[in-house]
């Protein structure tokens, strides 16, 4: 089942810094269409449609994802549309807001943001790129700061669905998610901002990585990079075995003073490491929409400072850098 969803964009940025893409992405997207599409996509294409459309001027990005208020819905409409959202779990990245539904996920992702936004240089009028951005969460908070348009690259399909089912209610054109992993961008060295939260230690490449979110960037852009780290000097970097934290395909967590030396060497700088946090069992946890395991699940249940495995428990840590 083709969708149209793209066609938007690429005319979006047909006159932008960003137009070379083109060259590439209509071409790379309509393959996915013809070969790549995951088993569940014509039934979730279908959930989509059914959303109801309802129109509102309440739109709020700046503290929260909050998109219609309740008094512009009957019950019934709230629970058609809770009952067709249920269908997109687990929803890991949230919280949103819409029109009086919680859709309270996994993670509490706007914390985060709070840890990130005070180090960044102001988004306003800014390209921004979000690589692995996963359901849009923090895309909608880039926006809330005054971006001009934000793109977010995630190959996931059900996250590009709940972030089409969470745009349904506020159609911005200033936003787009396009299903493609890093390693299919090309060097648009065009964005004034790149962001990558969560995915450096999924990559097995990741100076590789660095290299890919550098090309994204135009000359003097901004690298905000978040990733799980681990204590140490500019030596320390921690492989663990086939699962952390029970999550399989994690590969280097560094510690903050080895990932900017990789970062260095890449040709970043400016580096300047802002946050530094662990991760905790309230910012991470099973709710009503994703109701499977969660960190307090993945920590040694008589030390939390361990993972079931016996590593250090997972510590984040933001930087920020110019390219
Ligand atoms: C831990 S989540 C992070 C989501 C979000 N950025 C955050 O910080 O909450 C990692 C994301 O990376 C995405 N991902 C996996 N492989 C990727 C790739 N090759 N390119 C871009 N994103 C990828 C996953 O689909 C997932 O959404």
């Amino acid at each position: 089942m083709a969708v149209t969803w793209f066609n938007d964009f690429y005319k979006h940025i047909a006159d932008s810094p960003l137009s070379h893409w083109l060259e590439v992405l209509p071409a790379q997207i309509a393959t996915w269409q013809k070969e790549q599409l995951h088993g569940d996509f014509a039934k979730w294409v279908k959930l989509l449609n059914k959303l109801p459309d309802i129109s509102t001027n309440s739109v709020n990005l700046k503290d929260n994802v909050a998109f219609g208020v309740s008094s512009e819905v009957t019950e019934y409409t709230q629970k058609q549309i809770t009952g067709l959202l249920k269908q997109f779990m687990p929803w890991r990245k949230g919280p949103f807001h819409l029109h009086g539904i919680h859709l309270d996920t996994e993670w509490r992702s706007d914390w985060k943001w709070d840890r990130v936004v005070p180090h960044i240089k102001s988004l306003k009028d800014r390209y921004v790129l979000d690589v692995g951005c996963g359901s849009g969460y923090h895309m909608w908070r880039m926006l809330g700061e005054d971006a001009k348009l934000v793109v977010g690259a995630d190959p996931s399909q059900l996250f590009l669905m709940q972030f089409q089912a969470i745009k349904h209610f506020n159609p911005d054109p200033r936003i787009h998610l396009m299903p493609v992993g890093v390693e299919q961008l090309p060097e648009l060295k065009a964005f004034d901002t790149v962001f990558s939260m969560g995915v450096l230690y999924h990559r097995r490449s990741p100076i590789d990585f660095l290299y890919q979110l550098k090309s994204q960037l135009r000359t003097g852009g901004e690298l905000v990079l978040e990733t799980l780290v681990v204590e140490g000097d500019e030596q320390t970097v921690f492989m663990p075995g086939e699962r952390y934290a029970q999550m399989r395909n994690l590969w280097y967590l560094p510690s903050t003073a080895a990932l900017t030396v990789w970062m260095q060497r890449v040709g970043f700088k400016n580096i300047r490491v802002v946050d530094v946090a662990a991760t905790t069992t309230e910012e991470q946890r099973a709710t009503e929409w994703m109701t499977s395991q969660s960190l307090v699940d993945f920590l040694d249940p008589n030390d939390h400072s361990k993972t079931i495995e016996g590593y250090p428990a997972p510590l984040r840590a933001v930087l920020i850098a110019e390219s």
